[in-house]
């Protein structure tokens, strides 16, 4: 049983938190008189000193005492007599919802930290192929002609939402739980607002927020279940850019060249160059979405309040901070390190079919119905394949026996740049647009 109901094996790393909440209660409880300000010191003494001892490595934990909360009050009741008033006026329940919320709003900075240096590298990696075109795919298939800047600037958008995300998350997490007790509050005079204060729950004006329903708040584990869905998203969308860049590693594509130590060889076969990185990239999304799961499960079923299932809500928290980090390093360094083909990109673009819509786009401009434009190309494209020659090379006779509207001038819509140029709205991957992303994504990530 002991070993069945431990958790502090894995809520020691609580412990930085745990104690910045005994420091802010104990604060409290002075400031109203429960205890003496010589007592409030000691206390503060006490557990600057377990910090640092935890910090050098130093500290013992014992299974015996459960958890991380008990671990720190026992071994401070051993330094400081005024321990034992500590734990006025609160809860293990409480505390490990404070614990949790403090945990939350730093995870959530670090986090979005740390996806903005895998937005670096992605902007680099932009920024130094700024002139290479590639397909761009839809149902894998090429489709039309962008920019690689504007292919990994949605790869920016999709992240820039994750940090978004985890800002909201951060928010919700920023309301102070201590003082709801086990359940119904405490019958001792105790300030809230205070405690609040000192833990930095407090909105953007300095006011404290103090959570409203004690019963919920020991009870509720929606933050818990945010943060991992916004790990889990992050994954999916990682696991997506993973998988671009397998395929564009792969000798089918070879746009691009990831670096050698984010790679392995075969054990066999000794040609290979394995996309490791981004296979795990993709792997681990599964295990982020696992951890989403375990939690939403956990949750399900539960009578309010507390009940101990709820001790069980911290590995896959824990586990999804820990990947979720490695996850956006990990990318930062894929990026930092691949190389673009640029001749293999520059073959691959320079497809004519990829124009096609620019070609029915020509004539909708000399007054033809899209639809009919459209069947037009169409006809064209068949021909192109009957004949065997590029779309663009087909002689003009073929062209202007399809459809009377197309003139001399129709074989011009096959020049790259100016059909780049004419994408010129907001979102399209015209250069000037694409200018514009530059100095936006510039401007956000410093
Ligand atoms: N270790 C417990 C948890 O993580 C702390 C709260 C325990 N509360 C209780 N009433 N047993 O959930």
């Amino acid at each position: 049983m002991l070993a069945f109901s431990e958790s502090v094996s894995f809520d020691r790393r609580l412990a930085p938190f745990d104690i910045q909440g005994s420091k802010a209660h104990s604060a409290m409880l002075a400031k109203v008189g429960i205890i003496t300000a010589k007592e409030r010191d000691a206390i503060h003494a006490g557990l600057d000193a377990i910090l640092a001892e935890i910090e050098a490595g130093k500290f013992v934990w014992d299974e015996k005492l459960e958890d991380v909360h008990m671990n720190i009050e026992q071994a401070l009741t051993k330094r400081v007599p005024a321990a034992a008033r500590l734990h006025t006026a609160r809860s293990r329940n409480d505390q490990v919802a404070t614990d949790m919320r403090l945990f939350f709003k730093h995870a959530c900075e670090v986090i979005s930290e740390k996806i903005a240096g895998a937005q670096r590298a992605i902007l680099k990696l932009a920024q130094d192929n700024d002139d290479v075109l590639i397909p761009g795919y839809t149902h894998l298939q090429r489709a039309q002609p962008v920019w690689l800047a504007h292919h990994l600037f949605a790869y920016l958008e999709m992240l820039e939402r994750d940090r978004d995300r985890f800002a909201v998350v951060a928010d919700h997490a920023n309301w102070c739980p201590l003082g709801s007790g086990a359940i119904a509050g405490t019958t001792l005079p105790i300030d809230r607002e205070f405690t609040a204060i000192q833990l930095g729950f407090v909105d953007a004006k300095g006011k404290p927020r103090v959570t409203q329903n004690s019963m919920d708040t020991v009870a509720d584990r929606d933050v818990f279940i945010e943060f991992a869905h916004a790990c889990a998203l992050f994954g999916v969308h990682i696991s997506r850019i993973a998988e671009d860049l397998i395929l564009w590693n792969s000798a089918e594509f070879k746009f691009i060249e990831l670096p050698d130590a984010f790679c392995t060889g075969s054990s066999l076969m000794p040609q290979k160059k394995n996309p490791d990185s981004c296979e795990l990239l993709r792997g681990k999304s599964a295990r982020l979405q696992g951890n989403l799961h375990t939690l939403l499960t956990l949750a399900k079923g539960l009578p309010l309040t507390y009940n101990r299932d709820l001790q069980e809500d911290k590995p896959p928290v824990f586990d999804s901070f820990d990947q979720t980090c490695l996850c956006a390093d990990v990318l930062a360094g894929t990026f930092t390190g691949a190389e673009m083909n640029r001749a293999r990109c520059s073959e691959a673009v320079s497809d004519p079919a990829l124009l096609a819509t620019d070609l029915a786009d020509y004539l909708v401009e000399k007054g033809v119905p899209f639809r009919e434009a459209h069947h037009a190309v169409g006809a064209i494209v068949r021909i192109a394949e009957k004949l065997s020659v590029k779309l663009n090379l087909l002689p003009e006779e073929e062209v202007a026996s399809v459809h009377p509207a197309f003139g001399p001038d129709w074989v011009e819509v096959f020049d790259l740049q100016r059909a780049m140029k004419k994408r010129a709205g907001t979102g399209m991957p015209g250069p000037a647009q694409i200018k514009r992303q530059f100095a936006r994504w510039q401007k956000r990530l410093g």
